[in-house]
Order: structure tokens, then sequence, then C-alpha cells
């Protein structure tokens, strides 16, 4: 590939040593073993990957430190932050992201070099992640406006509000290692649940200059962010019970074995965006165009890095050679580069061993008889493989099966629509599914079925997680429970509420506890 001239304002001139945790409301200083933090991209001519800085490297020690922590401040339902008022811990929420948007030069270059994501998404990462706390802010003001009176039924009053649920284990993944994180963080937090937060493996300095925005915003101890190894901090934390709820995206793997390690699978919540397998179904009389352009999106969006891309293509037989043709030439036509290079679609690949695991599956594809259609397709180069689109892909191929997430394409023909129903009914993922086509007599019993076998049905249009407001969820092992701004908030809380049999005795202590605002619980006042 050719080297490209980083830009003054994106080299790396001095590295970041984040040399401290955030427990008990401190930055604690680390002075043990620490983990070098690597960009695959190169900032010589002669490739070498640039050293980036180091992160602390904690131990079960840190990790049981941050848990006792967090559980001080959550003081089993009884600490500051969970008896709060909800206007102080919307004020609290307020401070933190005002002090996050002075950090978005420096989060968005790291997100950049971390991930190797283009600067246009990691503005638009940013941004979103900040709009998203403004709009849940304000959907928490609309719940709790909504929870802000009496009902009587059968002779009792009740005031029903939601009420938090505990202890938090927030883990996110490396692909939005900002936005998805934080969109388990924030309504975890805003209501009244304390948070354990580790980084996910990639995307973890962009985190550091945050941390004293943390410091700052949140009484102490409902905010702990460690450093290091998910199955040396998670498991131990796990085991001792004290969780309340799971909060993870990204591997059903790691999310079954922190499960398991809890001891009272009955008391844990879980809060899960796990993988999935987003099929493109294409068909005979869809506007082919419109189809490309969503498919080369869907596919290949931060090099299919995205649990919503679109991970298989369904193309009907009628259309396939014509849809094959311009698809390829659509992909070959994209530009790789570095992230800040004007125009990349296409950016070096965080994990080191992608190329080569992309390789294996072409490999295996093309053996099992696939072809790779684009004259770029497995071209391959340090940090990036040129994504193939493969065709015929069958069954028994390891790109038909496993989740790719990364630059490759399998195309399988179909004649007979019943072919990919089924196969999305067989599959053990259910998100969502982007469906091409005009004639309604074929949509409408398509759509009837579909939305039963995953959760979003994208007509027309590729997948995607948003507008935030949508939910966001899926079937089988692609989800627990669902995530929008509105459905995130009640999946971290529960229904509380107080109760009184309607008498004059009764009433007159609530009149009084509405009146003195005492309560931080018993309100009718409305935030604005
Ligand atoms: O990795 C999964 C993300 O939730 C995808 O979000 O559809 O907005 O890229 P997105």
């Amino acid at each position: 590939m050719p080297f490209s001239e980083i830009p003054q304002e994106y080299i790396i001139s001095s590295l970041i040593h984040q040399n401290s945790f955030l427990a008990n409301g401190k930055l604690k200083k680390w002075s043990g073993d620490t983990t070098e933090v690597f960009s695959t991209i190169s900032s010589t001519k002669a490739y070498e990957k640039t050293l980036l800085g180091t992160v602390p490297e904690l131990g079960e020690e840190e990790a049981l430190e941050a848990l006792e922590s967090a559980c001080d401040a959550y003081g089993r339902g009884q600490g500051l932050w969970p008896t709060m008022k909800v206007v102080d811990r919307i004020a609290c929420m307020e401070k933190f992201v005002e002090k996050m948007i002075t950090k978005r030069d420096e989060v968005v270059k790291l997100l950049m070099w971390e991930i190797g994501k283009n600067l246009p998404d990691s503005q638009k990462e940013f941004d979103r992640t900040v709009d998203y706390i403004y709009d849940t802010l304000e959907e928490y003001k609309k719940m709790d406006r909504d929870a802000a009176k009496f009902q009587k039924h059968g002779g009792i009053y009740a005031h029903i509000r939601r009420g938090p649920l505990g202890v938090v284990l927030c883990l996110g993944p490396y692909n939005y290692p900002l936005n998805e994180t934080f969109t388990l963080l924030i309504p975890a937090l805003l209501m009244g649940n304390t948070t354990i937060f580790k980084p996910a493996k990639f995307g973890v300095l962009l985190i550091a200059p945050l941390l004293e925005a943390f410091k700052e915003s949140f009484p102490k101890g409902v905010v702990n962010v460690i450093f290091g190894r998910g199955r040396v901090l998670a498991s131990p934390i796990m085991q001792t019970g004290r969780i309340d709820v799971l909060a993870l995206i990204g591997n059903s793997k790691s999310a079954k074995a922190l499960q398991k390690q809890h001891p009272g699978s009955n008391r844990l919540k879980l809060v899960l965006g796990l993988e999935a397998k987003n099929p493109g179904i294409v068909l005979p009389d869809a506007n082919l165009d419109l189809a490309i352009n969503e498919c080369i999106a869907g596919t290949l969006s931060f090099n299919g890095q995205r649990c919503t891309a679109l991970k298989i293509l369904y193309v009907h037989e009628d259309i396939v050679d014509e849809f094959n043709k311009r698809f390829s030439v659509k992909v070959d036509e994209l530009k790789f580069g570095n992230p800040w290079d004007d125009g990349a679609k296409l950016t070096p690949l965080p994990e080191p061993d992608k190329p080569e695991y992309i390789q294996e599956l072409i490999d295996d594809a093309l053996e099992k008889g696939a072809k790779i259609l684009n004259t770029k397709g497995g071209e391959t180069s340090e940090n990036f493989i040129f994504p193939a689109v493969l065709h015929p892909v069958s069954k028994d191929m390891r790109v038909y099966e496993e989740e790719q997430f990364g630059p490759v394409i399998p195309v399988v023909s179909f004649k007979d629509i019943s072919q990919p129903l089924d196969d999305i009914a067989e599959s053990n993922y259910g998100q969502q599914v982007s469906l091409f086509g005009k004639d309604i007599k074929t949509l409408a019993p398509l759509i009837d079925t579909l939305v039963n076998l995953v959760c979003r049905v994208n007509l027309n249009s590729s997948c995607q997680r948003g507008p935030d407001v949508y939910p966001f969820t899926g079937r089988k092992d692609s989800a627990v429970s669902t995530l929008s701004v509105h459905d995130a908030l009640r999946a971290f809380s529960i229904r509380t509420f107080i109760a009184s049999k309607d008498n004059e005795y009764n009433n007159a202590i609530l009149n009084e506890l509405l009146d003195s605002k005492q309560s931080n619980f018993v309100s009718t006042d409305y935030i604005l």
C-alpha cells in the first residue's frame, strides 16, 4: 500500500502513559506491570506498527478494589447515589458531558490510531455519543415527569417510579469503544446504579482523557474504571456474586463464560448485545443501483467490523450475475488508506491477526468451489486484506457459518425464497435483515415472516443500529434485552413504588411528604 504522510495534527508526538485507574473516587497511581498499546498503522515508510503508549495491567486485587468501591457507593441501595434526587443525578451527568466535549479532539485522534476508524466516522462516533447522552437525559426527564403522579386502584394509592438494580459490570466492544460502551454506562448510571467499567481490547487509551471527568462529575465509587485482561479482572469480580447486572456488548463466548461464574444466576440481570450474521436478500425486482449501494455500505462500512454489518448476501439467481458484476466493480473502487486520508473508506484492521483469519476463510471457500469475483479481492498488506467478493458460497464453507467481522463478502444465489428464510430460521443469530425488492405481493408475506426471525427488517436499506431512539436488540444468540435511548433506561432499572390505602390518616401523610419535599422518591415535581 502506498505510504501517505501523516498530517501534523495526527502525528503521535509523545507516548501516552496511562498510569492510574479510577476507584473509590480517586485516580490511583499504578506502578506495577503495564501493557504496551500499539496501532497497526505505520508511522514510517517501511512498515512498522506504532507504539501509542501504555496502560496498567491490573490484577485481581485491583479488580476487587474497584468492586468494593462500587458496592460501597451503592450501599445495598442505601448509598448516596441510588437514593439521590433525580435532578441531582441529572446535574452530575450534565457536568460530565460538558467536560467530555472538551476532549473531542484527543478522543477522535485516538479512535483513528487505536482502531483504524476513518476521520468522519471517528468524529461521528464521538458526536453521536454526546447526542446519546443528551437524548438520554431528556428521556429520563420525560420518564420522571410521567411518573410524577399517584394512581388509585382497588382503594389503594400508588406512586410508581423506576429504581436502580445495583452494581453493574460494563464491558464494551473494540469497534465502538466509546459509543457502545457509553450506551450501557450512561443509562446505568443515570438510573442510580454504580458501575465498574473495563475498556475493550482495542480503544483503551481513548478512555484515558475522560477519567478526570468521571472523577470530578460523580460521587466517589459511582464510576470505577479498570485496565487489564478480561479474564484476570472480570472473572474474580463475577465469582463474588456481588454483580447485579452484566452489561456487555461483544462476544457470546465471553458473556456465557462470565455468567457461569456468577454464583447466583437467578439474581444476575443481563444486558447483552452479541454477534450477528445479518443477511441481505436481493429479490429479482430490486432496484439494483440502490441495492448495490446499500450492500456496499452494509458489508464494508468500517471494513465490515460492525455487529450490524451485512455478513452474507442472498441474491436471486435471475439477477445474480448482473449484481455480482456491478457490485464487484464498486468494491474495487473503494479507497484504502489511513483513517485521516481523504475519502478512505477502507482502513487498517486493528487486530494484527485479522488479515490471516480472513485469508483462511477465503482459502476454505475457494477449496470448496467459490471464486473471488473482484480483481483486488484478497490483496494483502501488513495491516489489511482487500475485501473479496466470494461466489457461489455454500453451507459447508466457514464463511457461511462464521461471523467474519471483517472485509470479506459471501454471496449465495437462491431460486426459491424459502431457502434464505429457512437459513435465517436455522441460524443461531437473529438481529436484523436487509430486504431489497419492490412488489408488495412478494414483500408482504416476507416481512410478516422476517419480523419473527430477526428484530429489524430494513427495507431497501442496509442494517444499522441507529437512530438511537429505535430499539436495538436481537433474537437467539444475538442479544439479551433491548437498547434504545428509552429502553436502555428501562433495562437498567426496575419498577418500584409506594402504596397506601386511601384513608384520611395515610392521605395526610402523603400530602405532608409531598409538600415538605423531604423524600427524594415521593415527588410530583416536574423536571423541565
Ligand atoms: O457493532 C455494532 C453496532 O451497534 C453497529 O452500530 O449500525 O450504527 O454501525 P451501527
